[in-house]
């Protein structure tokens, strides 16, 4: 792997895994960042990156649908590796217009598949990130395996599963060395504060309202975004070809639990909030519609095979997470200009 085309390096997870790889592995080669810059991608994410690694960062503002772009992109950059992170990844924003959905993650996917069978002579890896949301909600026991029947809830895990089985023909029909990884919610730096976990964190240090949907009894399994990081590196290297894996933080909690942690640490971090606790800013709302009860991540295959297991504990990570808010509040200000805030009025208007 000499020049890895990392798709939405400027989004959430893209930009840590950029850092990550830079910062902190032993990869010598180059990384080109392709990404649209929709509302979610942001090039601030990765500031100083270019200046702290000359000439083994380069980021190109595109659309991974338009097939001649990215096919200037791989001609250009010799591209080698695909790690494939572009994607519409909001569950609400999917409910609501889910036309992005179908146009970026499948789409998308297919466009760079078909770029990447064209040139599988060099292809020497195309990694696709995907969400344990395409195996559906669990009941209240049981884990997700990497043979759970998919079986979508959402718009957003639908287009998601749609690019996960065009990914898997294109290992079965055409032989593309191709890996996957189901991954479950991610937390950390460089969210998008529409999300359940910067929401709160960002709206608990404002002292405004925490929106928890429905009875706030909805399970989710949490893994610091360095842990995915880590571990879709670890499957770039290890992974055998044309195989699946699931990544999960061992980390059940309910939401409700998750947002009064984040009030208490706020509570705590924040001097002169003493008296009136944040938890008092919750506020129950409508619930999603098709909301997921509960998901559960068994990555024992990764684990067997290749030694991967999260770093983080929840309680290390989300103190490292609110910190990191507290500290970056230029990086705040900016990503919540443009249309954020009639995102938040339309949401607000629908919960009541
Ligand atoms: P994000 O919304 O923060 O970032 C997505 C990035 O993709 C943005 O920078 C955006 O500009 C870019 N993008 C969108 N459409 C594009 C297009 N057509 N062409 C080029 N760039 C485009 O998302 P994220 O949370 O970082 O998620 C990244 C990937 O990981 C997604 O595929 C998502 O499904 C998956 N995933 C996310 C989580 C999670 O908890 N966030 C968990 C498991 C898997
Ligand atoms: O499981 C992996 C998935 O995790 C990723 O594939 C998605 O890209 C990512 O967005 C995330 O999806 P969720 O829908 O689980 O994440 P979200 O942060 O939107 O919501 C987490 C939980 O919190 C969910 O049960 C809904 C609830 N919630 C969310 C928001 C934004 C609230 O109660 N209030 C809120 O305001």
């Amino acid at each position: 792997m000499k020049n890895i085309l990392v798709t939405g390096g400027c989004g959430f997870i893209g930009s840590n895994f950029i850092r990550y790889l830079l910062d902190e592995t032993n990869f010598e080669g180059r990384i080109i960042n392709a990404d649209k810059l929709t509302y979610a991608g942001n090039v601030e994410s990765l500031a100083g990156i270019g200046e702290a690694f000359p000439g083994r960062y380069h980021f190109v503002k595109a659309d991974i649908c338009d097939l001649s772009a990215m096919a200037g992109i791989f001609e250009t950059y010799e591209i080698d590796t695909i790690c494939h992170f572009a994607a519409e990844s909001h569950v609400d924003r999917s409910i609501m217009k889910p036309d992005a959905f179908i146009y970026s993650n499948i789409v998308g996917t297919f466009r760079l598949l078909e770029l990447a069978r064209s040139c599988s002579n060099k292809l020497v890896l195309f990694h696709h990130v995907s969400t344990d949301e395409v195996f559906g909600s669990l009941g209240e026991t049981g884990l997700f395996t990497e043979s759970t029947p998919y079986n979508p809830s959402s718009p957003y895990s639908a287009s998601k599963a749609a690019s996960d089985h065009l990914v898997r023909s294109y290992f079965t029909t055409y032989g593309l060395p191709v890996t996957i990884s189901n991954c479950s919610n991610n937390y950390g730096p460089y969210q998008f504060p529409e999300k359940l976990i910067p929401l709160m964190i960002l709206n608990a240090i404002e002292k405004k309202p925490l929106p928890v949907y429905g009875e706030g009894t909805n399970i989710r399994d949490w893994l610091y975004v360095k842990d995915h990081c880590s571990a879709v590196w670890t499957i770039m290297k290890n992974g055998r070809r044309g195989e699946t894996y699931n990544i999960g933080g061992e980390c059940e909690k309910r939401n409700i639990d998750v947002v009064r942690m984040v009030c208490d640490l706020v509570d705590e971090m924040l001097p002169g909030s003493k008296g009136k606790p944040r938890r008092d800013l919750v506020a129950f709302v409508k619930d999603r519609p098709g909301h997921d009860l509960r998901y559960a991540m068994d990555f024992g295959k990764l684990k067997r095979e290749t030694g991967w297991a999260p770093a983080e504990t929840f309680e290390t990570g989300i103190e490292k997470t609110i910190k990191w808010y507290l500290e970056n509040g230029m990086w705040v200000k900016r990503v919540r200009s443009g249309e954020y805030m009639n995102w938040m009025k339309q949401q607000y208007e629908n919960r009541q």
